[in-house]
């Protein structure tokens, strides 16, 4: 079964974690991936673990830039003659409580997730809706869901994410370009092995299925979300938490 045979796909934040899994997955159902990502020599790294320039190519970008989304985008109809999924994953945290939390740290992860996604989906449905084809996977985030401590920036930018996905889903969906979102609960990556032990026991401890996520899980999901299987499925949200915060 290859479900994603001749596509090809754009992944932003691809050089680790979630995006990296992601772009596995893919190529092992028959596409090719670009990766976007700030740091561009894990991003090589990245491409050189996934099988060379024949199925994966290294961009550097900054989601936060539509200039950047933008080149990303065409440089896989350059690279590889077509673009049919976008995958909107690139992200950061910066968590404090409200009490501490800078105006700037609010600010950049805003920019990152919210207008990052946003930029992604302009490009990606300036070219979907031409060809009238294409999926599109936002990556949000339970904590979008249920709103965390030390997160009034990321909940808000995950719960954005949500609103922005089933927004673009109704304009979209008479072009045949399909929008979904995925909000992971805990997925073991370096964003959230940077935890205090404690902190990560007392998430784990809020998991129906005892343990934490691993990255192809997730990815997994994505798939779905970007093949024919999900062919009748727009401006949905699957949560992928073991069964955390339902
Ligand atoms: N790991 C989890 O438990 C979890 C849970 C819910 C949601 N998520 C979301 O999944 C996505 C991936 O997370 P991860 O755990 O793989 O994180 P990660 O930190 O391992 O990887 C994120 C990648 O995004 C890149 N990136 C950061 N800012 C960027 C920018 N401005 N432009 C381009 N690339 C940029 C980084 O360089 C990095 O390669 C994020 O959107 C995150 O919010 C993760």
């Amino acid at each position: 079964m290859s479900l994603l045979a001749g596509q090809t796909a754009v992944i932003t934040g691809g050089a680790q974690g979630l995006g990296f899994a992601i772009a596995e997955q893919f190529i092992a159902e028959g596409a090719r991936v670009i990766l976007g990502d700030l740091n561009l020599d894990a991003t090589e790294e990245a491409v050189t673990k996934l099988g060379g320039a024949d199925v994966a190519r290294a961009v550097q970008c900054n989601v936060t830039s539509y200039a950047h989304v933008d080149a990303l985008v065409d440089s896989a109809i350059e690279q590889f003659g077509r673009f049919d999924i976008m995958v909107n994953n690139a992200g950061i945290t910066r968590d404090a409580t409200l009490r501490k939390m800078t105006e700037d740290e609010f600010d950049q992860v805003i920019a990152v997730h919210l207008k990052g996604t946003w930029n992604g989906l302009k490009k990606a449905s300036a070219v979907m809706r031409e060809q009238k084809s294409g999926a599109i996977v936002n990556m949000s985030s339970i904590s979008g869901k249920v709103g965390m401590i030390g997160q009034t920036n990321y909940s808000a930018a995950k719960a954005g994410i949500v609103g922005m996905t089933k927004a673009a889903s109704k304009e979209l969906a008479h072009l045949g370009v399909r929008v979904n979102a995925i909000q992971p609960g805990l997925i073991r990556s370096a964003m959230t092995e940077a935890m205090p032990q404690r902190i990560w026991d007392s998430k784990v401890a809020e998991v129906p299925m005892g343990r934490a996520g691993e990255p192809s899980e997730v990815a997994k999901v994505a798939l779905f979300l970007a093949s024919d299987l999900s062919s009748y499925m727009t401006g949905t949200v699957l949560e992928v938490t073991g069964g955390r915060h339902l």
